[in-house]
């Protein structure tokens, strides 16, 4: 945003002026791009492998509003589109309390503990592993790269994640849904908004198949709403029990984030607004559940391992997509709020960006803290105008 445009929203009487600059942005991207690791294309060791796929959705975003980033991250699009899928990833999940999970990778801290089990290496042909929620990561990224260099080899990608996602629909015994990991262990919020998603998405970039990709999405919403997992206070708890009941886990920002994106595009694409009516009902009870002093906090802090530190993120993106479909004074302003206080309270002298938004800084900021804080930076700057 210029400075001229600045003065004005300032003389016209609306909110306060975000602070949060374009420049601020370029020097956040900055710094997330000395983690980049030309050797494997992802930002690992500094974060693991689902949390690269958000690296990369963060830096489509920011360049869909900056020319600067643009020229970077076409360069970066197509590095790690090879390289990624002969990453060898060596990982394992594990739940902690309320559900948090801790990935444990083979070449990044934590290091495997002493005595576990080590799987096989797995090589990423097509971006797929065991657990389907990392493949919804990364079909949105591709979604995203798409989005702004308009290169089908990404949607092809895209596509071909849906498919294997696809697969186990309906197989979970609740009526419906996707399990979370090719083992078939946990049904979860997280991999079904995925889903839901990614097919919302789809469904308005794939011509001809886009009819297949909506019905795939309603579909997903229909269970997805009857399944539970949104609880009385519209938040979304983390999951299903075996009896396939909301099991009461955490509720976590980012799955009260990705439906946010998932019921937008769903919007956009049957042009029914009923999908924007309840995506601000699960905004504004993630809002009032999640924020003090109105930044956005997750209930790890200041411990979310190296999975909970991407979170927050997540809902600051999905939520500058329903304030570009449907504007609401009080969304811009929180964009605005946890930008400027990420700005103002969350940063080191190498504009480095951590965990807690509201500061203080807190060690160790990396790709997973620095992405995950440039999607409230950049969502703030791409609702200024709205
Ligand atoms: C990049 O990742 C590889 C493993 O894929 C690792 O051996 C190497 O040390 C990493 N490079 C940097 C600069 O961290
Ligand atoms: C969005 O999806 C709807 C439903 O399939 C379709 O009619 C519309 O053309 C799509 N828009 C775009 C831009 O693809
Ligand atoms: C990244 O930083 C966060 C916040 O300090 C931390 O929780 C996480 O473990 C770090 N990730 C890695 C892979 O070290």
């Amino acid at each position: 945003m210029t400075r001229l445009s600045l003065a004005v929203i300032a003389l016209a009487g609306l909110h306060s002026v975000a602070a949060i600059t374009t420049s601020n942005a370029e020097a956040s991207f900055n710094t997330l791009l000395q983690w980049y690791n030309h050797t494997n294309g992802l930002f690992v060791p500094s974060t693991g492998w689902w949390n690269s796929a958000n690296c990369i959705t963060a830096i489509a975003d920011l360049a869909k509003i900056d020319a600067q980033v643009n020229i970077r991250a076409q360069t970066i699009f197509p590095e790690t589109w090879v390289l990624a899928q002969l990453y060898n990833l060596q990982m394992q999940k594990v739940f902690g309390p309320g559900y948090l999970v801790t990935t444990f990778y083979s070449d990044i801290f934590p290091e495997f503990p002493p005595g576990w089990n080590r799987p096989p290496p797995l090589q990423m042909t097509g971006f797929l592993n065991d657990y389907y929620d990392d493949e919804g990561w990364w079909a949105l990224a591709w979604i995203a790269a798409y989005d702004v260099t308009n290169n089908p080899q990404y949607l092809a990608t895209a596509q071909s994640i849906f498919e294997d996602m696809k697969k186990v629909y309906g197989t979970t015994g609740c009526g419906g849904g996707i399990w979370w990991n090719r083992a078939q262990t946990y049904v979860n919020a997280i991999a079904n908004e995925l889903f839901l998603d990614v097919a919302a998405h789809l469904a308005n970039r794939s011509g001809r198949s886009s009819a297949y990709y909506l019905s795939w999405a309603q579909k997903e919403w229909t269970w997805f709403k009857n399944s539970g997992m949104i609880n009385s206070e519209y938040t979304i708890n983390d999951g299903l029990d075996n009896s396939c009941k909301n099991n009461g886990g955490t509720v976590w920002s980012y799955n009260q984030g990705v439906i946010l994106g998932g019921l937008t595009e769903l919007s956009r694409a049957t042009n029914d607004a009923q999908y924007i009516d309840e995506a601000k009902k699960i905004a504004d009870a993630a809002i009032a559940a999640l924020t003090t002093n109105g930044i956005l906090h997750d209930p790890c802090e200041p411990n979310c391992g190296a999975d909970g530190s991407q979170f927050k993120g997540v809902f600051a993106r999905n939520l500058q997509l329903l304030q570009q479909a449907s504007p609401e004074a009080r969304y811009k302003q929180f964009l605005q709020d946890n930008a400027d206080s990420i700005w103002a309270h969350d940063r080191n002298a190498n504009n480095e960006l951590s965990l807690i938004w509201s500061g203080p800084f807190v060690q160790t900021a990396n790709a997973s803290t620095q992405s995950s804080a440039l999607d409230a930076i950049t969502g703030a700057l791409a609702v200024a105008q709205t």
